[in-house]
């Protein structure tokens, strides 16, 4: 058990928030009764932050450990950080998904709510990879700014206390920023050794939202549609190895605290290992030296390349990220 006093915090939006928190999405793998399992074990542990989206399919076991943590008077509501993520089958129906998640987290409000991807493209669960819908567009600024207003909405009546967003780019971010009335606390990424988006970091942080690391480790058990062949695998990389063996830990720890270094909020998912994650925190820091070497391992391997959500007539997943600078196929940039 950690002391979640101890656990440091990051700025955000004039506030604090733990510099660790805890990932819920089982991946299509685990099931969501073993996730709350682990968030039950996470707040016992130390964990006050939680990353949660309605697409996880699992906000209501989840709620129930809060409910109980509550009832048992382990933690009240004013301790927790939780955050949920609007799927992109609601986008027009944003108060409705709000409320579901409240009320599948039990928890009178949300201390931050993200719009999951910046379009309204859905995918099933447990869909292929070659799994295309119909409906798919591409990115569309005024969609995007709709989808946003419906949350700044929210704000207002008190039922979320930070905007964020998710799965962005710079050109998308340059589009849509002075054009929002409550700014984006946080901005969730993929970000790991392998996969480092030095420039989006940047310039996140030069506009004051906090970035927040998603598969921090380089994901190991992701679902099967986000797999393939080229994919580098962060925790072997041989130089990371070599520093956790320095440490006497492992690489996972040595990834966490990677993040940290750079000033990223990791939210590590795991069932069996989430205390040594939340350990990683608030022990010895890398040296300069350390983070230099872990910086050179940028090989440009997003792990979530996101085809499912492609839409008619787009050539590849490169499509989704903006890669040239331009918005791909946007019809009111
Ligand atoms: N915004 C988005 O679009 C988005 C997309 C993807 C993910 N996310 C969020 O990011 C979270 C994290 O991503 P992720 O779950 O895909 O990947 P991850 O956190 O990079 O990796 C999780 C995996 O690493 C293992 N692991 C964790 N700590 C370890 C340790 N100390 N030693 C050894 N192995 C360890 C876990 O196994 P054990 O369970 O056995 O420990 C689990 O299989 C998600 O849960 C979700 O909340 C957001």
């Amino acid at each position: 058990m950690i002391d979640p006093k101890t656990v440091p915090t990051m700025k955000l939006d004039g506030g604090r928030i733990p510099c660790v928190g805890m990932g819920t999405f089982g991946s299509d793998r685990v099931s969501p009764e073993e996730v709350a399992g682990a968030v039950a074990g996470g707040i016992r542990a130390g964990y006050r932050l939680f990353d949660c989206a309605a697409c996880y399919g699992n906000e209501e076991q989840i709620g129930n450990v809060f409910r109980a943590a509550m009832d048992e008077g382990i933690v009240e509501r004013g301790d927790l950080f939780l955050m949920t993520k609007v799927w992109n089958d609601m986008h027009r129906e944003v108060e409705k998904s709000c409320l579901k998640s409240i009320h599948d987290l039990q928890c009178d409000y949300l201390d931050m709510l993200f719009i999951h991807w910046p379009f309204p493209n859905y995918h099933a669960p447990f869909c292929d990879v070659n799994s295309r819908n119909p409906d798919s567009r591409p990115f569309s600024v005024e969609e995007f700014l709709d989808t946003y207003r419906q949350i700044e909405a929210l704000v207002d009546r008190g039922l979320v206390r930070h905007i964020g967003i998710s799965n962005m780019t710079i050109p998308k971010l340059e589009a849509v920023l002075d054009k929002v009335r409550i700014r984006p606390a946080a901005c969730e990424s993929e970000m790991h050794p392998c996969f480092q988006q030095q420039e989006l970091l940047e310039y996140l942080k030069a506009h004051d939202i906090l970035p927040i690391g998603y598969m921090p480790l380089g994901s190991p058990r992701r679902p099967e549609r986000d797999i393939e062949p080229g994919d580098a695998v962060d925790m072997q990389m041989p130089a990371l190895v070599e520093i956790a063996r320095a440490h006497n830990v492992h690489p996972a720890i040595i990834c966490l605290k990677w993040a940290l270094g750079r000033g990223v909020l990791p939210i590590p998912f795991s069932v069996h290992n989430y205390e040594a994650n939340l350990e990683a925190a608030v022990t010895f820091r890398l040296t300069e030296e350390e983070m230099a070497k872990i910086a050179e391992l940028e090989c440009g391997s997003r792990l979530v390349k996101g085809q499912v959500f492609l839409w008619e007539g787009a050539q590849s997943w490169h499509d989704l990220w903006d890669e040239d600078g331009v918005i791909t196929g946007c019809s009111d940039c």
